[in-house]
């Protein structure tokens, strides 16, 4: 694998091959010294356009235990302030020859399009409404350290489809695992063509969610509605939010993270026995490790990171606008 760009360009052998690195890799959180040589002499750039707690953190550490050397900037604070365009920021940045960078930035494309300026490795940590790969294998093996095997599983992703990388990229990755996903929100939080695009089922209301054998909550992203796409927080809250009395007791409930509490989810199940969200956060760690491992370590060497020609912003597949 040269890049990791999203989950529409994987298959299931490349998905299984993650999970079994990063199972191999938990034995070394464990050590006293949490360190491999695996990636000693390598240099990761780590480029964050938008906030992020546990992407940025997980991959700076997971390059660290792996001994990269890691360089992480935060566009606040750099010359992205004072102006420089993101191809001069790649240029830049490129000229440390560095073996990978991940990227996460605002708009769709952005990294795909990075890797037409560097010949480092381009791992995706998030583009705008596209995707966001790893979220998507980290979930993918916390539900197979929890389930053992994901096939015939049912499992409702409730909450703001529309804005969110994780839902496309979750979606794609719980169907090719052989589980069966339902979105769950709002008409004007459900993506027009999402269905057909992620193969999955619609639902407008939580009547059905009794059958979920896993409740994916999503986080109401505020930051990305420039309109109104619900009456007001404490209705949308009133209607999809995930409380102990909607989540049965054989159910179990994951999140991307930040949860806005009380949102979409109440405290009582953020903090209760189904919740797997701290889980998700510990196996961030473990499959970052393993994504790194597969690009820089599992295939073809690399040359050093150096610019390359212009090319064109290739346009993400689409999955339409609001029902
Ligand atoms: N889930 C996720 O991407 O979290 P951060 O924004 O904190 O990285």
């Amino acid at each position: 694998m040269k890049h990791l760009l999203a989950i529409e360009d994987l298959d299931r052998a490349d998905v299984e091959r993650i999970m079994a690195r990063a199972a191999s890799f938990a034995e070394v959180g464990r050590r006293d010294i949490k360190k491999v040589p695996t990636l000693r002499g390598r240099t990761i750039v780590s480029l964050f356009f938008e906030a992020s707690t546990r992407t940025s953190s997980s991959f700076e550490l997971a390059a660290k235990r792996l001994s990269a050397d890691v360089v992480s900037i935060k566009a606040a604070g750099s010359s992205v302030d004072k102006g420089e365009s993101l191809k001069d920021t790649i240029a830049t940045l490129s000229a440390y020859a560095p073996e990978a960078i991940v990227i996460r930035h605002p708009f769709a494309g952005a990294a795909k399009l990075v890797t037409a300026w560097t010949s480092a490795a381009v791992v995706n940590a998030g583009d705008g409404k596209h995707e966001h790969p790893s979220q998507a294998l980290l979930d993918a093996y916390t539900l197979l350290d929890r389930l053992g095997s994901l096939e015939g599983k049912r499992i409702w992703i409730v909450g703001d489809v529309l804005h969110s990388r994780v839902a496309r990229s979750c979606a794609l990755c719980f169907r090719m695992m052989g589980a069966a996903v339902t979105l769950c929100g709002p008409p004007t939080l459900i993506p027009r063509g999402a269905p057909e695009a992620l193969g999955t089922e619609i639902a407008y209301d939580l009547d059905g969610l009794g059958e979920a054998d896993v409740v994916y909550a999503l986080r109401m992203q505020r930051e990305r509605m420039n309109e109104s796409f619900v009456p007001s927080i404490r209705e949308y809250a009133a209607r999809y939010q995930i409380d102990s009395r909607r989540l049965g007791p054989r159910q179990l409930l994951m999140h991307p993270g930040p949860v806005n509490r009380g949102v979409e989810l109440s405290p009582a199940v953020i903090d209760g026995p189904a919740s797997l969200i701290t889980a998700q956060v510990e196996s961030g760690l473990v499959v970052r490790m393993a994504i790194l491992y597969e690009i820089l370590a599992g295939g073809e060497p690399r040359g050093s990171g150096g610019r390359r020609a212009d090319a064109e912003l290739p346009a993400p597949t689409p999955i339409g606008e609001p029902a």
